[in-house]
């Protein structure tokens, strides 16, 4: 049965496929309100989100299709002691596909190895989150027209984030490419990512401490928010959180194309007044998630044959 739990799970073939059938749903939305019809999504939530969650049921719901689930762990057998397998197993049941985010890095793997319907990976503690990196790619092709020679800097919580992780190794795919890591050093990228990906595909990379030092060299500053649920002690976050705080004054030397994402949610890394700015495509990221899960949904249904 085809999941996504990792990005690379795909190949760059496939992730072309499904920005290409994003892009003609958002062409041609009247083309596929009807191609789900019969089908259900479940969303099975063990941690808070907003986007994620509600971005997946609008694309089920935008092809034809009805959702069901839970959002927080509280309401689910979970509290109960059930396991994330027999969960899996239970919901196949129900279901046609299921988007799972669990706080524990592995779960949805585990959820995919005993479920007989197809597993998203919505996000997984602080390991990967595959389908922020769709929507993140499909702002990237349709910001730049693609993913080669670009300058991309990662700024903040690299050690946590788990957009941050999934997105290096999709974009490591690609030649020309050169990263720019800007964290504090107790935020650093993880060494494993370093080793893995950056150092075995030969990728150039530089890490700083100094955003403004560097952000005239980018052609896309990825803002991230610092993880404060994976933080063993408070006073770290306290310390750390404010670490960058992107400013329009800080822009002043950054490329007139320069494309800023983010994610999201925004805490306090990027100031409301960058939002006018029109280099910011946080908000444009936001829509093409959903455009992406529906060519996505699309996809893997297919696949299983439902
Ligand atoms: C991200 C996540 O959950 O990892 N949010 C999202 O899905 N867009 C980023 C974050 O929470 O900081």
């Amino acid at each position: 049965m085809r999941s996504l739990i990792d990005i690379l799970d795909f190949t760059t073939e496939e992730l072309d496929e499904l920005i290409a059938v994003a892009n003609d749903i958002i062409e041609n939305p009247v083309k596929y309100s009807e191609k789900c019809k019969g089908k259900k999504l479940a969303t099975l939530f063990f941690e808070p989100s907003t986007r994620t969650r509600l971005s997946f049921e609008a694309a089920m719901l935008e092809l034809g299709g009805s959702v069901l689930g839970f959002s927080e762990a509280n309401s689910s057998s979970a509290a109960k002691g059930e396991s994330v397998a027999d969960t899996a197993k239970t919901i196949s049941c129900y279901a046609d596909i299921i988007a799972m985010r669990h706080p524990k890095e592995g779960a949805p793997l585990v959820a995919a190895q005993n479920a007989s319907i197809p597993v998203i990976n919505a996000g997984d503690g602080g390991h990967n989150h595959p389908t922020q990196t769709l929507a993140d790619l499909l702002t990237i092709s349709r910001e730049k027209g693609g993913f080669e020679n670009l300058t991309v800097g990662f700024c903040g919580d690299l050690k946590f984030g788990r957009t941050v992780h999934s997105l290096i190794s999709a974009l490591s795919r690609y030649s020309g490419l050169k990263f720019v890591l800007i964290s504090p050093d107790e935020l650093k990228l993880p060494s494993y990512i370093k080793k893995d990906v950056l150092k075995k595909r030969n990728i150039p990379y530089e890490q700083t401490t100094d955003l403004e030092s560097v952000i005239g060299d980018l052609d896309i500053l990825y803002m991230t928010r610092v993880q404060r649920e994976r933080f063993f002690n408070e006073e770290d976050y306290l310390r750390l959180k404010d670490s960058y705080i992107l400013e329009p004054r800080k822009l002043k030397n950054a490329k007139p194309d320069l494309s800023i994402m983010h994610p999201l949610p925004r805490v306090n890394e990027i100031s409301v007044a960058v939002d006018d700015d029109p280099r910011a495509c946080y908000f444009k990221q936001v829509l093409n998630g959903k455009y992406i899960r529906m060519a996505l949904i699309l996809k893997l249904l297919e696949e299983a044959g439902r």
